[in-house]
């Protein structure tokens, strides 16, 4: 069936198909223990204040709520969130937001507003998977600066800026998820946050900041986002509500120089008209409520008894070759075993031991990272991790020891 009318296609859609690692994930069935999914836990939903803010809302705004609204988004809830980015020290007003039906929606309108075939854009590497596909879609070209345990190394990415500026080429922007970052769990370190924002200005390279996981940490110590040290308007910050109340509301925001903010408002106009008016009724009354601050702080610790659950197992469970990332927020943490296992063979026998995680090479534009797996403790049950992860070491020591 899938030939037919192939001849009908645009290039995009002739190019689109099922990724090898949906086929490869495919293959995790529901008695498997799988550290693959970047799921926020069921049990951080809060189905009861949902319950009750639908309630109100239908009762005292069903025109807001159930009619069409503005493509920019609800002016309220707009106001709610200018408030808290200022409370956070971002130098920004309301004009400078824009409601999207999540980050993901955020990063095509980008996609689409920046990118002109062959356009560079520079990512971490590794980097977030779902990214990958708006800026392909594209057909952008994809550099990828290394990192470190404190994140992106700005001297690197400097190093590309300065040849880009000598051939005399742009780079469209950078995109950074800078804190707890998918995959690795890594944070850029404040220094190199510094550094970052005055490479943007210095070389007015536009930095896109995806940030759905800054508000859980459960260690360490707090960082600003890069936004906050961004004083010329050329950062572009993205958030979501879709980890700290729920994914399936998909909602999220860009905030963003003003004239960034107008044409992506007139991208989304073109898209979906606007997200949905009625989650933006319940979400912003959820917030109104001040809800929010207080729910965050009550998912907290459903991760970080699941973060300290895998890492007391990685220290019990995995042999001396293998290294991981400690992560202080977040879903995920990033293992690298040694140069010669590939985690995309190794995984064929981890689903058959019933464990499951993501190779890493699907996070690398260029598919390097064979040894590399994403762990994610966020979705799987605390008394389970433990078990997934003496699984995950025996077929990795299998391996090793071949
Ligand atoms: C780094 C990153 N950006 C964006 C998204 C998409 O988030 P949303 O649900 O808001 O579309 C995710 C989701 O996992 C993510 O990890």
């Amino acid at each position: 069936m899938y030939m037919v009318f192939d001849d009908k296609f645009s290039d995009l859609g002739r190019s689109l198909e099922p990724s090898a690692l949906t086929q490869i994930m495919n293959m995790i069935t529901e008695d498997v223990i799988s550290f693959s999914g970047g799921l926020p836990h069921p049990d951080s939903f809060p189905v009861e204040e949902v319950r009750e803010m639908m309630e109100y809302v239908l009762t005292n705004e069903p025109v807001t709520a159930l009619q069409y609204g503005s493509p920019r988004g609800n002016e309220k809830l707009i106001a709610f969130l200018a408030a808290r980015s200022k409370d956070k020290e971002m130098k920004v007003t309301e004009k400078n937001f824009l409601i999207t039906s999540g980050s993901q929606q955020a990063l095509d309108l980008l996609a689409r507003v920046f990118l002109d075939p062959e356009d560079e854009v520079i990512v971490e590497s590794p980097t977030y998977l779902g990214a990958l596909g708006p800026f392909k879609n594209q057909k952008a070209q994809l550099t990828e600066v290394p990192m470190d345990d404190n994140g992106v190394i700005p001297e690197e990415l400097e190093k590309i800026l300065q040849a880009r500026r000598t051939e005399n080429k742009q780079v469209k922007f950078i995109y950074l998820i800078p804190t707890f970052q998918n995959p690795t769990g890594v944070t850029l370190s404040l220094e190199r946050r510094q550094k970052i924002c005055s490479l943007a200005s210095k070389f007015d390279v536009l930095v896109i900041e995806d940030d759905p996981y800054g508000e859980l940490r459960y260690a360490g110590e707090k960082v600003p986002p890069l936004k906050v040290f961004d004083k010329t308007g050329h950062v572009i910050y993205l958030s979501t509500f879709s980890k700290i109340f729920s994914p399936g509301a998909r909602m999220g925001w860009v905030t963003a120089h003003e004239s960034i903010i107008s044409k992506l408002v007139y991208l989304k106009e073109s898209v979906d008209l606007h997200s949905s008016t009625f989650v933006q009724s319940i979400v912003y009354e959820y917030c109104r409520k001040n809800l929010l601050d207080q729910h965050i702080k009550d998912i907290l610790p459903i991760y970080s008894v699941r973060r300290k659950a895998m890492l007391n197992a990685l220290e019990t469970h995995f042999i001396k070759d293998v290294t991981w990332t400690e992560p202080e927020g977040g879903f995920f943490l990033w293992a690298t075993l040694p140069d010669h296992i590939d985690t995309k063979d190794l995984l064929v026998e981890a689903a058959k031991n019933r464990v499951a995680y993501v190779p890493g090479y699907a996070f690398y534009p260029g598919g390097q990272g064979q040894n590399t797996m994403r762990l994610s403790f966020s979705g799987v049950d605390e008394s389970q991790i433990d078990e997934g992860i003496k699984r995950l070491a025996a077929v990795v020591s299998k391996e090793i020891s071949k």
